[in-house]
């Protein structure tokens, strides 16, 4: 929300008419917190000298992927009061951050929390990572990253929704209303930023800050979604993305920035380019030098240059020599002064340092946490463990801690981290846990553990380090010795449960074959150990579904649910033959997929009627669909009920199927619901590659189910 019923105008053009041009350049000028008492000084300085507005508490450009870094608040309120009673006019700096998962309490990466297909609980974590954040005296996230991403290689991919534009709709919309709370000018909210706007997930082969292709058609029904879902839920800012569209760098793009973004979206908040993204611009060669990167940047949309000085150092001269327009800088200038006023910054500009208490925000990343964890093979019901047996705890994951928190994981703190050696031992007993005591994968120790249990539980998956801002992979399958673990682990003859702390999808063919169960762990941050032990002994019943579909093999990338469809969509099975020589190109786990250890059954889908006129369904009529599931096994049960609909004919090919809606409802043991959704304009139609909304008259499939290839489905038609 940006608290509208607040008109700042006047007060706006009041300091914006006594500001100086170096002044109003300097509003525009995001700095870099200072790392030393040097830094700091000359910081003081520029402030003095009105030289920047803003200022973001990291020290580098890929903070992600740094060291745990805590904010130095004193530091803030000591920079703000001499912005505040030396710069000009007494106008607040306003803090930044990149708080994407949390601040100290750690929740899932936002891949595994959309996971959780649970909106409530995400909302509720973006509240707590809000409130931690902001009594350290942040005022503005980073956040949500709304990349959609159909490539697991990419490190970025771990910080978006994954692959469907529905699901990061609903990430969009909970997060941005978590971190607002209803009023940004409140003390414990976080202005939001939805980036990097756009297309940044469709890097070719998964290389970052790389080319992308995406074409119109593409673009609006595909990577646009999301960011209409944040425009419309009221985001403050937008960053643009550092990746070009068939040649054309987003972040200097009059069309992306302006057209689309601005007239098209309706987006009227703040434009914070991404971390030198100016200056890249003459890196992807549309510019000779950082001033020609200026003209291009502000022109195109941007307002805050974010840490490479290229407007400070550089408008003046082309506000001199006409190249940037007076008008141009001060619309800029009152976007950012706007932000000031919407926080609240004039009438309160320092961080009080509440104390906060963390024991609900604790209890929420081990919920988001238990609901993200996507339990894919459990053969024989292996799981929950037997509470009798020896269980051997073996893999390189067994003690890990920082790796759980995964990348971005701010303040996190490893120390405070369960393993989930921790947890097993706390949960089944000392007398039940046989393990080891280092990260031998493969030796004599993990021979002798095996040879001492009666089940085996290996804790496998990869290092953050390998995930995240300028992390991506080119090979995704486990490491050698990791699957030499799996094998000789199953070798023993032994059940054996896979536990995988991951940032993406691995490609598990080969691998997964040698295991009776897999748990998808996530790297699901402070409480993931603690959910995942729970999950193995039965306390909690695994109710995540994939975002992202698993490939079984790298050479498989790109491998996506919602394609158009044509005879050779090899994803739901027919004509999977044809796709390779050398393998069958289905999907190993699929979109929406992910097991429990109740099991579930559905009734045919009904709808309340089977036709519907195209003019009703343009005056907001809409069709009900429903289904009643039952709880069917011997827990009670979580299951995300989901609808997907096939446009059969369409001007333009069409999706074999795309979600719409999904409900995720809890199920008593033998206990029946019935769930309705309903579907008109917005599901019905789509994007032209103009931008236009077409609806067409025909045949329409409304698909209920447990997943992307559920066969449960009903006709209708538009007439
Ligand atoms: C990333 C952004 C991030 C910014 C500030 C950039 O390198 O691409 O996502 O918000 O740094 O840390």
């Amino acid at each position: 929300m940006t608290n509208p019923e607040k008109n700042f105008d006047a007060k706006i053009e009041d300091i914006l008419s006594k500001l100086t041009l170096k002044e109003k350049i300097g509003q525009l000028n995001m700095q870099v917190s200072p790392r030393n008492d040097q830094a700091l000084a000359d910081i003081m300085d520029q402030l003095r000298r009105g030289e920047f507005g803003s200022m973001i508490l990291a020290n580098s450009d890929t903070a992600g992927n740094d060291a745990p870094e805590s904010v130095n608040t004193a530091m803030c309120n000591k920079v703000q009061k001499i912005a505040v009673e030396e710069g000009p006019h007494g106008i607040p700096i306003i803090y930044g951050r990149d708080i994407i998962h949390g601040y100290r309490t750690i929740f899932p990466i936002p891949l595994a929390a959309s996971a959780s297909f649970n909106d409530e609980l995400v909302e509720k974590a973006a509240r707590y990572s809000a409130i931690e954040a902001s009594a350290v005296g942040v005022h503005w996230t980073f956040s949500p990253m709304l990349d959609m991403c159909h490539d697991p290689r990419y490190g970025r991919i771990i910080e978006g929704p994954g692959e469907d534009p529905v699901v990061g709709r609903h990430m969009a919309k909970s997060m941005i209303k978590g971190y607002q709370n209803g009023d940004v000018s409140k003390e414990d909210s976080l202005l939001t930023c939805a980036k990097h706007f756009v297309g940044y997930g469709a890097s070719e082969g998964g290389r970052d800050y790389y080319r992308t292709e995406i074409a119109p058609y593409t673009l609006y029904n595909y990577y646009i979604p999301a960011f209409r879902e944040a425009v419309n839920a009221g985001v403050d800012t937008v960053m643009p993305s550092f990746n070009d569209i068939s040649g054309e760098p987003v972040s200097g793009s009059k069309h992306y920035l302006t057209d689309v973004l601005r007239k098209d979206l309706g987006f009227e908040g703040l434009l914070v380019s991404d971390w030198a993204a100016v200056h890249y611009l003459a890196d992807q060669g549309i510019t000779a030098n950082d001033k020609e990167s200026t003209e291009v940047g502000i022109n195109a949309g941007m307002e805050i240059d974010m840490c490479d000085n290229c407007f400070i150092n550089n408008l003046e001269e082309l506000i001199n020599e006409g190249k940037v327009s007076m008008e141009t800088l001060d619309n800029a200038v009152r976007s950012v002064l706007r932000l000031k006023f919407k926080k609240n910054l004039f009438e309160n500009p320092y961080c009080k340092m509440p104390q906060v208490d963390r024991t609900e925000h604790l209890k929420c990343a081990k919920e988001l946490a238990s609901e993200c964890m996507v339990l894919l093979k459990n053969e024989g019901n292996v799981l929950p463990l037997p509470k009798d047996k020896r269980i051997g705890l073996l893999g390189p994951f067994v003690h890990e801690k920082r790796a759980l928190l995964g990348s971005w994981c701010s303040n996190g703190k490893e120390a405070e981290t369960p393993s989930l050696c921790e947890k097993m031992l706390e949960k089944f007993g000392a007398d039940k846990i046989i393990t080891e005591n280092n990260h031998t994968e493969i030796d004599d120790v993990a021979s002798a553990v095996i040879f001492h249990s009666d089940i085996l539980v290996l804790a496998l998956g990869e290092s953050h380090r390998v995930t995240g801002e300028r992390r991506s992979l080119s090979d995704i399958t486990l490491t050698p010795s990791q699957k030499a673990l799996v094998k000789k682990a199953k070798a023993s003859g032994k059940k054996v449960v896979g536990v995988f702390f991951c940032g993406r999808p691995l490609a598990l063919e080969g691998i997964a074959e040698y295991l009776d169960a897999v748990l998808y762990a996530w790297h699901a941050g402070s409480e993931t150990a603690s959910a995942a032990a729970d999950i193995l002994y039965g306390d909690i019943v695994p109710s995540g579904k994939t975002v992202i579909t698993f490939p079984r093999q790298v050479g498989h990338i790109p491998m996506y649910y919602n394609a158009t469809k044509n005879r050779f969509n090899c994803y739901y099975g027919s004509y999977a033959d044809f796709s390779y020589e050398d393998s069958t190109a289905t999907p190993y786990y699929p979109f929406g997929y992910g097991l429990s250890y109740t099991t579930f059954e559905y009734s045919p889908v009904k709808t309340d009627v089977s036709e519907i006129s195209l003019e009703d369904v343009q005056k907001g009529k809409k069709i009900t669909c429903s289904v009643t599931v039952t709880n069917t096994g011997d827990y009670d049960g979580k299951e995300t009920v989901q609808l997907y609909l096939r446009d059969v004919v369409g001007k333009m090919m069409r999706p074999y199927r795309e979600l719409k809606d999904y409900n995720k409802i809890f199920l008593k043991k033998g206990e029946s619901k019935t769930v309705e959704f309903t579907i008109g304009y917005d599901e019905l139609g789509y994007y032209l590659a103009d931008g236009s909304y077409i609806l067409e008259k025909g045949d329409f499939e409304v698909l209920i189910g447990e997943n992307s290839l559920t066969k449960n489905l009903a006709k209708i038609k538009v007439i």
